[in-house]
């Protein structure tokens, strides 16, 4: 198929940046489980690993990988994930897997952040996939209430609990103009975790796999 082909060398474009002794941070997802699966063509050049969710944790280990603590390795060299939606200037939405938390975590302590996408992920606006906030569970109304000002309709996602012990919120019908003010915005509504923008501190590089190869954007 062909989403899964582009899928497959978005991840085994990424490959390329992991340098001798890196430590490196792993995402979540179907395109990352593609990366793990071919983790071990460069694991002589990897020092350490820290993951973003049990799912990530358990594939790496299963692929005879450690997985640290993020405080026992300091700060990550490279963060490797997928997103849900991407921006040509470096803009993503994440968290339609429930790991935006700990994803986002991950991005803020690295010192560079590969974003590895099929084409179709690739949009001019965020916003049309919905967009997930991790939210205490006691404000989940407060915060509902204050998605539907922002414009927004915000759905429960059912049967589901974060790592963390927290709800989702998918919030449909948002037209991201300016993501990095958003983000800060959702941010600033008491109850909020985080919320899936990854904007304030954008990717660095965006490998968008093709039928037949990548194309990259490197954000100068
Ligand atoms: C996980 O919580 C997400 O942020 C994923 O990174 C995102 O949903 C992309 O996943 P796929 O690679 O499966 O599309």
């Amino acid at each position: 198929m062909k989403q899964n082909q582009e899928k497959e060398n978005a991840a085994l474009a990424a490959l390329d940046y992991i340098q001798h002794e890196c430590i490196l941070g792993v995402g979540s997802g179907s395109t990352v489980t593609i990366l793990i699966q071919n983790l071990n063509k460069v694991k002589h050049k990897i020092k350490a690993s820290v993951s973003s969710s049990e799912d990530t944790t358990n594939k790496l280990k299963q692929a005879g990988f450690e997985v640290d603590e993020l405080s026992n390795v300091g700060s990550p060299d490279l963060y490797i994930d997928g997103a849900d939606e991407v921006t040509r200037n470096f803009y993503m939405t994440k968290g339609g897997g429930g790991a935006l938390t700990r994803e986002k975590i991950l991005a803020a302590a690295s010192k560079k952040i590969i974003c590895i996408v099929d084409s179709s992920k690739i949009v001019d606006v965020l916003g049309k996939y919905p967009l997930p906030i991790e939210v205490i569970p006691m404000a989940k109304s407060y915060i509902s209430r204050e998605m539907i000002r922002l414009g927004g309709q915000p759905e429960l996602r059912q049967n589901f609990v974060t790592e963390n012990g927290n709800l989702i919120l998918d919030i449909h019908n948002l037209t991201i103009i300016d993501p990095p003010q958003l983000e800060k915005q959702i941010n600033n509504i008491a109850g909020v975790v985080t919320n899936g923008i990854f904007a304030i501190k954008p990717a660095d590089v965006i490998l968008i796999g093709q039928s037949n190869g990548v194309n990259t954007l490197e954000n100068q």
